[in-house]
């Protein structure tokens, strides 16, 4: 009897840290599936050959502004949603990528996907901090506006 509570006990725990820890990896999933393309490795700190910032620098530029979780998460997917050149944080990189597409996603995937990024375990590309280091100090990147 001990034993078959024991398991069971062990059994919940076990599941529960399941979908605790599958929440992450299905915000990690929709991530990779709509955004990854555009904000994933491909490409560096080599400019020439990406196509968007790498998210860990658009997170970077969000968190400066946005430090709790729910108004970090309203503005990525308020961003998502509408793609608002007055509420842009990256000004630098709409002139240098043009303005982000319109994505068609769903508000509850890209809530996952926002809460994702806020958690911050995100690959960034070798050199990204110096660059955005560089930015800075030309007066290119505005970490406070
Ligand atoms: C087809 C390419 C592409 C895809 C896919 C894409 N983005 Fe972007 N995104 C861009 C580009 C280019 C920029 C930089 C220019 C800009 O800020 O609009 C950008 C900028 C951003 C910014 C910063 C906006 C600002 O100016 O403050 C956020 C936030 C963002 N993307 C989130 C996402 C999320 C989340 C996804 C996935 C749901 C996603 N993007 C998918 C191309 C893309």
């Amino acid at each position: 009897m001990k034993i078959t509570k024991l398991i069971t006990a062990s059994a919940i725990i076990f599941l529960s840290q399941t979908s605790y820890a599958s929440n992450n990896e299905e915000g990690e999933h929709l991530f990779k599936t709509y955004c990854d393309a555009c904000h994933g490795m491909t490409g560096g700190m080599d400019m020439r050959k990406r196509i968007a910032p790498p998210i860990a620098a658009v997170r970077m530029h969000y968190i400066g502004h946005y430090q709790d979780k729910t108004s970090f998460i309203n503005a990525i997917t308020g961003w998502v949603d509408k793609q608002d050149p007055n509420k842009s944080l990256m000004r630098g990189a709409i002139r240098r990528f043009n303005i982000m597409p319109p994505i068609a996603i769903k508000k509850e995937d890209a809530i996952k996907i926002a809460s994702y990024i806020y958690e911050g375990n995100l690959q960034q590309p070798a050199g990204m901090e110096e660059h955005v280091q560089q930015q800075h100090k030309k007066g290119g990147m505005k970490f406070s506006q």
